[in-house]
Parts: structure tokens; sequence; C-alpha cells
């Protein structure tokens, strides 16, 4: 197949160089038959790829429409799309780049459409983003809104728990009846069960008048429980009484009073861990996170700082005499490398600092708080919550990237969009940290 040793050595070179720049690539002889193939492009293709094979039959199958394998056979380069099978039983687009080579033969660069995935920005129930999987996340809202059950949102301070509860009950049959937030871990426990369960006259001193507490104000309607693991033990008891029996019994009360409420809880931390530790009831744990919902952190979303970005400077200029119109690829760059241990909540905070201190049209990274400029302080800064199976011995950068192929399953196309970056940086970057293993 290949005419002297040096075109092999080049071949190898070529394939070194298309795996380094782009990724999924093969090259072919004139024959149109597979002469090399980068690791990535059988990830692609989904099959392993032997040299040899014809590169028409292996992309195109036998079907009608094969602009690709027509192309090929002209020795015309060509752009078109090929339909391969995917990992999950789906199928998966995949396209085809050709260029034919002056030798005789192409090369054949690969990539994966995503249906325009990641690229729709959605702005629904105040949550902005572009996010594949905070998309679905919306999906799931609205499924989830619809029924009674108990839900529970998981996600790192700022992420926008609280807006997830709101969506919740704003697309419920509830979203008539009011919505009530109470933070379990911002009061002390005597305060906290009063508030909650509310309380007798003269239950306690300084208890002048009967306080129908948070469950009862939140009849009818939807009571968000945020911080839930920071529930004290007794209090846990009582609310699992509330929830078997829909009924509250106030402090220094003694009667039993009906109350039909949707209860959705959030928490920062795992609630398996708390029970695992003794903090936390199982049976109440099992009773509230009937439907769990997960939150990405702004970090496993790279994607939407810069959308967030342009929000919140949109929001701002309403807000602020200064007027800001762009962004210097400088600010943005130190936006989106930031780790964000706050969420959204820190990047909304930023933006209004750079507002603050800044002047002029343009924002630029000298505008920025200086967790964000100084050197490493904010890029190492610890998680508020870390993954757990992160690998503390990495920059934080490769814990992004290792965290994110876990949750993507080592699907990397789902893991490049979650980390908003393209599947060749992704590679070329888990080459850097020796993340790629295959
Ligand atoms: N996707 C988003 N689009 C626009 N604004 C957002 C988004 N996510 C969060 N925010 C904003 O960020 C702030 C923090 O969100 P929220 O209060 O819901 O977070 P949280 O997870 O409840 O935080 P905490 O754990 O501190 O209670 C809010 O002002 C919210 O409006
Ligand atoms: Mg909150």
């Amino acid at each position: 197949m290949l005419s002297s040793p040096h075109m092999a050595e080049d071949i190898t070179a070529l394939l070194e160089a298309l795996e380094e720049l782009s990724g999924p690539a093969l090259v072919l002889d004139p024959q149109l038959r597979v002469v090399g193939a980068t690791r990535q492009s059988e990830e692609l293709v989904g099959t392993p790829i032997t040299p040899g094979t014809l590169a028409p039959a292996l992309l195109c199958g036998e079907g009608p429409e094969r602009p690709v394998a027509e192309a090929l056979a002209a020795g015309r380069p060509v752009s078109a799309y090929v339909h391969r099978p995917g990992p999950e039983g789906d199928e998966r687009v995949v396209r085809v780049r050709a260029s034919p080579l002056r030798s005789g033969g192409f090369v054949l660069l690969l990539d994966e459409e995503n249906d325009g995935e990641g690229e729709g920005v959605e702005h629904r129930w105040g949550i902005t983003t572009r996010d594949p999987s905070m998309r679905q996340l919306l999906r799931d809202i609205e499924k989830v809104g619809r029924s009674e059950s108990c839900v529970l949102v998981r996600g790192e301070t700022g992420s926008g728990k609280e807006l997830v509860a709101r969506a919740l009950h704003e697309t419920s049959p509830r979203a008539s009846g009011p919505f009530r937030a109470i933070n379990c871990a911002a009061l002390p426990p005597n305060l906290l069960e009063s508030t909650l369960f509310g309380h007798a006259r003269g239950a306690f001193t300084g208890a002048v008048r009967d306080e129908p507490g948070q469950v009862r104000l939140a009849d009818g309607g939807t009571l968000f429980l945020d911080e839930v693991a920071e529930l004290p033990l007794d209090l846990q008891a009582k609310m699992l009484r509330v929830l078997q029996e829909k009924t509250v019994i106030p402090v220094g009360g003694r009667d039993p009073v009906a109350v039909d409420v949707r209860f959705i809880s959030a928490t920062h931390q795992s609630l398996r861990r708390a029970v695992a530790d003794g903090r936390f009831r199982a049976d109440l744990m099992y009773r509230i996170r009937v439907i769990p919902l997960f939150l990405p952190s702004l970090r496993e979303r790279r994607g939407d700082v810069a959308l967030l970005t342009d929000r919140f400077v949109a929001e701002l200029n309403g807000r602020f005499e200064r007027q800001v119109e762009r962004i210097t690829p400088g600010a943005l760059s130190l936006l989106e490398d930031y780790d964000w241990p706050g969420n959204v909540r820190e990047l909304m905070n930023a933006i209004e600092y750079a507002f603050v201190m800044g002047e002029g049209a343009a924002l630029t990274d000298a505008d920025l708080p200086p967790e964000l400029r100084g050197s490493d302080e904010g890029r190492v800064s610890p998680r508020v919550n870390a993954s757990p199976t992160a690998d503390l011995q990495l920059p934080p950068e490769a814990r992004r990237i290792s965290t994110a192929l876990e949750r993507a399953a080592g699907h990397h196309a789902r893991a490049a969009a979650a980390l908003g970056m393209s599947r060749t940086t992704l590679w070329r970057r888990m080459k850097k940290y020796g993340l790629a293993t295959d």
C-alpha cells in the first residue's frame, strides 16, 4: 500500500500532527483505503479501524445517499455528514471534511455535529444558560414541576438552587399558592423549630401570640427547605411527622393542624454522606429526595460564563451611570479561567465590582476583583464543595476536566460541551495532564 519507507514515516508524522491539532482524522491512500487513523477517530466512528479498510464503506455503509463516498471516488474535496451508531444505541452525526493529497489519497477530518447542542441559549424562570446539562435540567423542571413529588436540589452555593425551587413552584398546579423559603442553616435550633412549625401563645418567653410558622404559611403552596442537611436531628423527626401525617403541631400546642404543602429541599452536600455520618435520618432522606435534581457548578459549564457576563452587564447598564459596551478579551479570559467557588452569585458580584471600580465603555481585566487577577490565589482557591472524586494532586483545570469526563461517562463530546471547550482542546488538555489513558 505504501510505496516507500519515507512515506510511512511521513504518514506517522502526519497522524501525530493531526492527533495534536485536530483530533479525529484518517489518512487514505489513492484507493481510498485507510493508511492511518488517529485514536480519537476510532472513538468517534465507534469501531476499531484497521489499515486497509475502505473508507467509504467504513463511514457511509452502503446507503443510497453517500455524498462523502461519491466525492472521494471523484477525488473531490468535500464537507458533508455521515451517520454513525452512537455510544448509547442512538445515532450520532459526524461531519467529514476531506481534502485530497497531491500525492493521491486524502486527509479526512472528522467532527461530531451535536445538533446545535450548546448553541441555543435558553432563558426561563430567571435561569439563563446555553449549557446542555442545564438545558436538560430545564426540561426536567417542567416535568417534575407538574407532580407533587418531593424534590431535592443538589448544587454548590450560588449555583441557582433557589431559582430552581421557585421554577418548580411556578410550573406546578400550586403556582397560585404561596412559596415559602426557609434556610435551615441560618437559625439556631429553637428559633428554627418555632419558625417552621409555629408556636402557641405563651409557649416560651416572648411568645405573645399564636404564630402559624412557615409550614402552615405554605399551605396550598410550596415550602423550600434550604440547606436541609443542617436540620437538627430532633427537628428532622418532627419534619418526618409533618411529611407522613400532613399535619403540624406548633411549639407549645397540642392539636395537630392539617396542612397541604409540597416540599422542595436543597443541599450543597451529599445527604447520603450526612446519613452515613449519623447526622441525617435515612427515612427523612428517602422522603425528601424522591426526585433528586443536580445543578452543575459554574466551572463545569464554562460556556455559561460569557453568556451570564453579558446578561449581568446589560442589567447593570440599566442601574448604573457607567455604560459598558464591550468586554475586552483579556477580561473575558480571566472570567472564563477562574474557578468560581461562589458560582453564579460570585460572577454577578465580580461584574458589579468591575462596574464600580472601572470606567469607560470597555470592561477590562484591570476592573475585575483581585482574586481573578491575582497570580494563583483565586484559581487554586479551595472549592466550597469539591467533588470527592477529584484528585487533589492535579491542577484545578485537570480536576475540572476529570470531573467532567466522569460525569459524561467518558464521552468526550459531552464533557467538552460541559467545559465549554472544543473537543480538540479537551483532547489536548487531557494529554497534557495525562488524562488520556487509552
Ligand atoms: N443560570 C442563572 N441565570 C441567571 N441568574 C442566575 C443563574 N443562576 C443563579 N443566578 C443568580 O445567582 C444568584 C444565586 O442563585 P441562588 O440564590 O438560586 O443560588 P443558591 O444555590 O440558592 O445559593 P445558596 O447555596 O448560597 O443558597 C441569584 O441572584 C440568582 O438570581
Ligand atoms: Mg439558596
